[in-house]
């Protein structure tokens, strides 16, 4: 697929990048990006070679929300016409682990894009926040559900009811992103984490996002037994016997991703 909103790069040190690319919009996403970054996303789940995934915009924007512009004339009907959350649905069920590297905005579905990611590592300038209240409108993405999840009822109110933004500081305090650095390393930092993760067992990886993300949707009970079940189908790997015997012989493992 050729890409004309985000730019891909190939590969290095197991990992894959995708940097969103419409600056003069402040990267808002609209359906054409959405399609892209789902496509790429593909892409690298399918790719043996990639074992972790860094999502990017640039310093002034990780994402200033949904493209307004392509929603203002749209109807309840021409909305579920577009059926763009099967889009995000895509995303979420990306098995390998995404990084979002965040500085500036992440606004509306911009925020919501960056939580459908697995880690967030945020630039001291970063801000997040659902101003859709301001537009008429509420999340749509995800908003009301990750960001509770994440911050807890009260911030998550008070943001979606109020579209203040949090300031990056704000957001590591209460559990949004999982470190703040400086801004003219966002994206190094980003890429240092995802080439730590892409260094070990890439099946475990998989599995364990899987199980982490489990615990959104299951009873305490039903993650417990799923978390068992990929854990014992981890002796059934070769990575499995080659991460216990290095262990033994005081090496480094070699894995084969098998
Ligand atoms: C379309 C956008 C945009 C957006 C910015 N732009 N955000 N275009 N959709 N979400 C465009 C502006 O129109 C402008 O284009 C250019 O980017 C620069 O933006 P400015 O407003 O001039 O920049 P600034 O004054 O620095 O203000 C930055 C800002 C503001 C605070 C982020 O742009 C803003 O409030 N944006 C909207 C944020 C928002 O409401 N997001 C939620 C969207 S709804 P021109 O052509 O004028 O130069 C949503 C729902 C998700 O996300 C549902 C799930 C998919």
């Amino acid at each position: 697929m050729e890409y004309t909103c985000i730019l891909v790069t190939k590969p290095i040190d197991g990992v894959g990048v995708i940097q969103i690319n419409r600056p003069a919009v402040l990267n808002a996403l609209n359906l054409q990006t959405m399609t892209e970054i789902v496509a790429a996303l593909g892409e690298f789940d399918a790719d043996t070679t990639v074992r972790c995934i860094v999502l990017y915009g640039n310093e002034k924007a990780f994402a200033a929300g949904a493209d307004i512009k392509e929603m203002t004339g749209a109807d309840t009907v021409e909305m579920m016409k577009r059926d763009q959350f099967a889009k995000w649905e895509k995303i979420r069920t990306t098995k390998k682990p995404i990084i979002a590297a965040v500085s500036g905005f992440a606004l509306g579905g911009g925020c919501e894009l960056a939580m459908l990611c697995d880690m967030i590592v945020a630039s001291d300038t970063a801000k997040f926040g659902q101003p859709e209240i301001n537009i008429g409108v509420m999340p749509g993405a995800g908003g009301t559900q990750r960001l509770t999840r994440a911050v807890g009822k009260a911030l998550a109110m008070e943001i979606a009811l109020t579209g203040r933004m949090i300031s990056a500081q704000e957001a590591l305090s209460a559990g949004l992103v999982n470190r703040v650095v400086p801004t003219n390393v966002f994206f190094e930092e980003a890429l240092a984490l995802a080439k730590e993760v892409a260094s070990k067992a890439p099946i475990a990886t998989m599995l364990v996002k899987e199980a982490v993300l489990k615990s959104f949707s299951s009873t305490l009970e039903g993650g417990l037994e799923f978390e068992r079940k990929n854990f014992y189908m981890l002796f059934s790997t070769e990575d499995q016997k080659e991460g216990m015997e290095a262990f033994v012989e005081k090496r480094k493992p070699n894995w084969k991703g098998r």
